[in-house]
C-alpha cells in the first residue's frame, strides 16, 4: 500500500548522539517576529518540515520578503486574492490570526481537513478584547477571518495554558495603542513572553501573568535550536532499552518543553541536562538520556501543559513499565491533529497492549511487551512517529499506514530512528 511504512523491531543497546532539526514553536515565533519587525531580522536553522513551509508561504503572499535566511517585512501588509491556506498547522493559523489583526484588510485562514475540525473559538474572546471581530464559523472551527481592527489595550484571562492563544494575543497586542496584560493556566512553553520581554516589549513579573507594551519588534538574528519535542522520540527510544543512551546537544530547554523529561526521570530512565546557551533570553542546551527500568507514572496538573505533544510517547513507555499509568487532566489531548486520547490508545492497542480512554487522558496497563502490528497514523505526525518508536522494543515489526504524516515536523525522522539504532 502507498504511504506505509513496515519498521522492523530494533533491538539490542545504542549509544549515539543526534542534531536535532529546529524547534518548530521557535521557527513560527522567529517568522512571525520577523514578519512584524522594523528592519530585516535573520533566521538560521529553521524546522524543516511543512508546517513551518506553510507560515513563512503565508507570511510571503502577504508581503514579507526572503532572501536566503534574510527576512524582511514588506512596506504594507499586501491583500492575498483568497484565502491563506496553513495546511496541517494550528501554529500557523493561531499565530497569524493574532500577528495580522491589525491589517487594512480582511483576511480568511482556512486549513486542511484535520485543522478545519480543530478549536479557534477560543481565540474569539481575547482577541475580540483587544478590538478585533474574528470570525469563526458557528461551531467555533475555522475557516476564520480576521484583520480590520484597530486595536487597544486589554487585560484578559483564558482558561487554558495554551502557548498559542497567549502567542496570537500579544502579537496582536503590541499592536494595541495602549498596554495589555494576559494570564491563564500555567505550564504553556513562554518563548513568545521571553522574546518579548528581550525585545523590551512587555515584562513577564512573576507567575503568569504578562504584561505587554506596545511598540515594533526589533530587527533581529534567530539561530534556532533543535527542537525538544522531536529529540522525545530518541529520548524515548533510548529509555525503553536498558543501558541504551542518546545525546541531543544545542535543544530549546524552555521550561514549558520539559514535562516529557520530568515524566521519562519519574519512570526510571537517567536524564542529564546541562544549558549550554540561549536565544534572547530562552534557554538552550544538551540532554542525554540512559534507559533504566521502568516505572508506572500518573501524568497531571502543569505537567501536561509542557509534555502535551509528547503525551503518546508516554503511552508507549507505559507499556513497558510497571503498573498502570494514569494521564489526566489532559483533555486538551482532544484538541490536536487528532483526538489524541482516542488516537494514543487505538495505537496501543493495535500494537497488542492494553490502554482505555478515559474522559480527560488514558491508562495504559505495563505488560512489559508490545506485539507490534498496523497502526494508522490518522494524518497525524505524532501518531505516525510514535508508532514508529514502539518498534524499538516490540516483538514484532510495527506497520504505520500514513507514515508521511511525519513531514509535517520532521521529513528525516524514519532515517534518523533507524540510523540511532544501528549505532549499537
Ligand atoms: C505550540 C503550543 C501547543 C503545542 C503545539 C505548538 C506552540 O499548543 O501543542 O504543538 O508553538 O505554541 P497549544 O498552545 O494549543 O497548547
Amino acid at each position: 500500500m502507498e504511504d506505509e511504512r513496515k519498521i522492523e523491531p530494533a533491538g539490542g543497546v545504542f549509544r549515539t548522539g543526534v542534531k536535532i532539526p529546529g524547534d518548530k514553536s521557535l521557527s513560527h515565533r522567529a517568522l512571525v517576529f520577523a514578519s512584524l519587525a522594523e528592519g530585516e531580522s535573520e533566521i538560521t536553522g529553521l524546522a524543516p518540515g511543512q508546517d513551518v513551509a506553510t507560515t513563512a508561504g503565508a507570511l510571503g503572499r502577504l508581503g514579507m520578503q526572503r532572501i536566503g535566511d534574510r527576512f524582511a517585512a514588506g512596506e504594507r501588509i499586501m491583500e492575498p486574492d483568497g484565502p491563506i491556506d496553513c495546511g496541517n498547522s494550528g501554529t500557523t493559523m493561531r499565530l497569524l490570526s493574532g500577528s495580522l489583526a491589525a491589517a487594512p484588510f480582511r483576511i480568511t485562514l482556512t486549513g486542511d481537513d484535520s485543522l478545519l475540525s480543530r478549536p479557534m473559538g477560543r481565540l474569539v474572546a481575547p482577541l475580540g478584547a483587544l478590538g478585533l471581530e474574528l470570525s469563526t464559523r458557528e461551531n467555533g472551527t475555522a475557516p476564520i477571518t480576521t484583520g480590520e481592527a484597530s486595536l487597544s489595550g486589554a487585560d484578559v484571562m483564558i482558561d487554558v495554558a495554551s502557548a498559542q492563544v497567549r502567542t496570537a494575543f500579544e502579537m496582536a497586542a503590541i499592536q494595541a495603542d495602549g498596554p495589555s496584560t494576559i494570564d491563564s493556566p500555567a505550564g504553556y512553553r513562554d518563548h513568545t513572553e521571553r522574546w518579548l520581554e528581550a525585545f523590551g516589549l512587555g515584562t513577564t513579573g512573576e507567575g503568569t501573568k504578562m504584561r505587554i507594551a506596545p511598540g515594533r519588534i526589533p530587527g533581529a538574528r534567530y539561530d534556532i535550536p533543535g527542537d525538544p519535542s522531536s529529540a522525545a522520540y530518541l529520548w524515548a527510544s533510548a529509555a525503553l532499552v536498558e543501558g541504551a543512551h542518546v545525546v541531543t546537544p544545542g535543544i530549546s530547554l524552555n521550561p514549558g518543553r520539559l514535562g516529557f523529561l520530568t515524566i521519562l526521570e519519574a519512570m526510571g530512565a537517567t536524564v542529564h541536562g546541562e544549558v549550554t546557551g540561549s536565544i534572547h533570553g530562552d534557554v538552550i542546551g544538551t540532554v542525554a538520556v540512559t534507559g533504566g527500568p521502568l516505572q508506572a507514572v500518573e501524568v497531571f496538573g502543569d505537567t501536561v501543559a509542557a509534555a502535551i505533544d509528547e503525551l503518546p510517547l508516554v503511552a508507549v513507555l507505559a507499556a513497558y513499565a510497571e503498573g498502570v499509568t494514569i494521564v489526566r487532566e489532559a483533555t486538551e489531548l482532544r484538541a490536536k491533529e487528532s483526538d489524541r486520547i482516542s488516537s494514543t490508545t487505538r495505537m496501543i492497542r493495535a500494537l497488542g497492549g492494553g490502554a482505555e480512554p478515559t474522559e480527560d487522558g488514558f491508562a495504559v496497563v505495563g505488560t512489559g511487551f508490545l506485539d507490534g502490528g498496523f497502526v494508522n497514523a490518522g494524518g497525524d505526525h505524532r501518531i505516525a512517529m510514535t508508532a514508529a518508536v514502539a518498534a524499538t522494543a516490540a516483538d514484532g515489526p510495527v506497520t504505520v499506514l500514513g507514515a508521511s504524516a511525519a513531514n509535517v515536523s520532521w521529513p528525516s525522522f524514519y532515517e534518523t530512528l533507524e540510523a540511532v539504532w544501528s549505532s549499537r
